[in-house]
Parts: C-alpha cells; structure tokens; sequence
C-alpha cells in the first residue's frame, strides 16, 4: 500500500518538523491538493510551494489539481517538479480533451492520473483507464479536509479494480478523502493501491499513523 499524506492538512508553522516526520515515515508520496477556487470553492497551493517541498523532501509528488484549467495547471506544477498530475473528469469538455490533456502530460515525461467526484458514474472511465497511471476516486466532495468518508466509494473502487484485473491494466486506484485507519482497511479490501490521507494523518502522531495505515 503507497501512503500519500496530504500537505494541505500539514501546520505550516511546523514545516520543517512536521515534512521531516513525513521523510521519516513509511509514506512514499507527498499528495499535493491545488485549488482555484473556481472548480471548488476554496484557494490553496501554487506552484512555489511546491518548489519548497522538492528541498525539504525526497518524496514523491502527486499533485491533485482540482482546477477548471488542467491543461494550464499541469504545465504549472511540472515546471514545479510534480511527479504525478491529477485532474478531474469533470472538467474535461469530452473525452478526447481528456485523454488530450493526459498525452500532453506524457510528453511532458510525467505521470498522468484521472479522478472522479463523488457523483460521477464510474462507468466513464470504462474506456479510458487503460491510457492513465492513476485513477483517483474521491470520497468526499473536493474542496476541504477533514469531512467524512462516503461508502459510494467502495463500489467504486471494486468496479474500477475489475476493469482494470479484466484488462491487464498497470493503472493505479486511488482514495482521497476521510481515510483513516477504518475506511483505510475498507479501501484496502476494495483493491485500493494509493491512500490519501490528511487530517488523520497531521491530528495524530505522524509516522505513527502513516504506519497504521500500511
Ligand atoms: C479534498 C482533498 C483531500 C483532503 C483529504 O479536496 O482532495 O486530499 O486533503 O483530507 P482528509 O484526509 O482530511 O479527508
Ligand atoms: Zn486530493
């Protein structure tokens, strides 16, 4: 199980402290969320920040754009030293733009992952998940930490993990919100590969809850 914990629960006034404990934890990835405060209602990290991450941490970064623009935002945030570009369905004008925007990032010599809000159908993806590396299944509505997990998710997830065991696919499943060692355990049986986990993650003692959810 890859452990991604989400930056935008970390206290910033512990930066170096708090990103230290992630180094030293059993996490492998560092979940990046950006926000324009257009696609969701809320305003987070631009790509400075992401820059600062890439000294203070060897970590992967996986940055989850949650942007009406990720054809913009994915150059952004590779110029920044992303990893991982993720960005939403439901932004995309129709298939080919997404799987457009997915190419680009490619080419680019970055991995490409495509996620789904809460209300959309997972049968979307049904054609599409072969051309991505990650597929990220929110379960919560985007936008804040701390909510609670929905259950939709884990159908989700079991129907994702079929297409993909059927198809022989490489693509990796994903889980971003309310996780916490219960929901993790849930994910896990589902066929979960990548957990997000923020709030649990920076309330707790860190390495010791990145642990628990391994
Ligand atoms: C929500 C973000 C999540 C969030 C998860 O829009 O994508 O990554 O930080 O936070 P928790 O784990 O607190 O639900
Ligand atoms: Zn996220």
């Amino acid at each position: 199980m890859i452990i991604s914990p989400s930056v935008l629960s970390l206290d910033f006034t512990k930066i170096n402290e708090q990103t230290n404990a992630l180094n030293e934890s059993k996490a492998e990835w560092l979940h990046f969320d950006v926000m324009d405060g257009h696609f969701v209602p809320n305003l987070t990290f631009g790509p400075d920040i992401l820059k600062a991450f890439r000294k203070l941490s060897p970590l992967f970064l996986d940055v989850h754009i949650m942007v009406s623009d990720p054809l913009f935002f994915s150059d952004v945030f590779i110029d920044a030293g992303a990893e991982m570009i993720t960005y939403h369905y439901e932004v995309c004008k129709d298939v080919e733009e997404c799987l457009r925007i997915a190419h680009h990032i490619h080419e680019r010599g970055v991995k490409a992952g495509i996620s789904i809000k809460p209300n959309t159908d997972v049968q979307v993806l049904k054609e599409i998940v072969g051309e991505f590396d990650l597929v990220l299944v929110m379960s919560v509505e985007p936008g804040f930490g701390g909510q609670s997990f929905m259950m939709s998710a884990i159908d989700k997830i079991k129907a994702l993990k079929q297409i993909i065991v059927e198809n022989n696919y490489s693509t990796l499943i994903q889980v971003d919100g309310g996780i916490n060692q219960d929901t993790a355990n849930l994910c896990k049986e589902a066929g979960v590969d990548v957990l997000v986990a923020g709030s649990y993650v920076f309330k707790n003692d860190i390495e010791k809850a990145v642990a628990s959810l391994c």
